[in-house]
């Protein structure tokens, strides 16, 4: 993936043209905003991001930033401080006379209710997406999106721009896949994912794995199905993300059972809520891979036998950022 950076002063969109690349993050964005700095050869946005002594969030710029083409870099997962973070920001940098906020969210939480499913459920991607649009910026980049149906739920004035974990990950998973493989999907939903990685990765087809489930995160024991051959390969299951792990364990389990050998298993959101990285360590997969879209510290990550990798999406950050600054197309970033 190409990531050289010529020119982060000024940069156009149509007529417009912007003064220089100014990156801001949240709290849970810091990480990954240092590390898009770098590549960019730009100090963070100076920013104060707390609280308030009864909880509430408090954000302040410290720093002019009159015309300039801000990225606000901030994952959404829980707490839900961390939308008011950027919302906030961006509304601040609207204030402060930027020429363009893009708001950058690595992570889009409650993206999986996209649609009404049930009676008396909100639709909160669209709710999110609408909170977004209200925010004061003109433009925002996802990744790898759980629904991309929810890029039409942001108001017209903004541009989405979306793009894919699969530009780092192939390039390591490559590295993994030395014996006969498979890639395999954990749904249907999953399956155009699968797909394109099981293409990428020199093969014809992927093995789609069924299943029911009693509640979220919870499949019904017995009920996976395995459409496709696994026996006596190494499986690669993709998905968007491990949340509490009860996919691909069950997945897992299942291939074992139908004879697969190491079981390699990529997310690009690793959320890892409850016990997921316990009852991952206790499961049959040999690797998990997932990118830091979601900040975790090393000890919440601690395995004593499954190993947990985490590559970094900031060179696609970087790259993305530095591509709409000089008003260049993303589409081969979309791999
Ligand atoms: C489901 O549609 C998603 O793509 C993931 O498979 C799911 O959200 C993972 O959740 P968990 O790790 O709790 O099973």
């Amino acid at each position: 993936m190409p990531c050289s950076f010529e020119s982060a002063e000024s940069g156009k969109e149509g007529e417009m043209s912007y003064q220089r690349i100014m990156v801001f993050s949240g709290t849970a964005g810091a990480g990954i905003a240092r590390e898009v700095c770098e590549r960019l050869s730009i100090h963070p946005g100076e920013r104060e991001c707390g609280r308030f002594s009864d909880g509430e969030v408090n954000v302040r710029l410290g720093e002019n930033i009159r015309e300039a083409d801000v990225f606000i870099i901030n994952p959404l997962h829980p707490p839900a401080e961390n939308l008011l973070e950027i919302v906030l920001l961006s509304d601040a940098v609207r204030g402060s006379s930027a020429g363009r906020i893009t708001l950058v969210c690595p992570y889009l939480g409650y993206n999986r209710q996209d649609r009404k499913d049930r009676p008396r459920v909100p639709i909160s991607a669209r709710v999110i997406s609408s909170i977004l649009s209200q925010s004061g910026a003109h433009r925002t980049l996802l990744f790898d999106l759980h629904s991309e149906a929810t890029m039409g739920f942001f108001d017209p004035h903004i541009v989405v721009d979306h793009l894919y974990g699969s530009a780092v990950s192939l390039p390591y998973l490559k590295g993994k896949l030395v014996n006969d493989f498979v890639v395999a999907s954990p749904d249907k939903g999953g399956g155009p994912r699968a797909e394109a990685y099981a293409r990428r990765l020199g093969q014809d087809d992927y093995v789609l794995f069924t299943k029911s489930r009693e509640a979220p995160g919870k499949v019904r024991k017995g009920s996976v199905k395995i459409i496709g051959n696994v026996e006596g390969k190494d499986v690669l299951f993709v998905d968007d993300m491990i949340d509490t792990g009860g996919t691909v364990i069950a997945d897992a389990w299942a291939a074992r059972e139908a004879g697969a050998k190491n079981i390699y298993v990529y997310a690009t959101h690793g959320l890892f809520s409850g016990n997921a990285v316990k009852r991952l360590d206790e499961s049959p997969i040999t690797e998990v891979v997932v990118t830091n879209t979601i900040p975790h510290a090393p000890e919440e990550l601690k395995t004593s036998r499954v190993n947990i990798t985490t590559l970094t999406i900031a060179p696609l950050i970087a790259e993305a950022i530095r591509r709409i600054h000089d008003g260049e197309s993303l589409s081969s970033l979309i791999s």
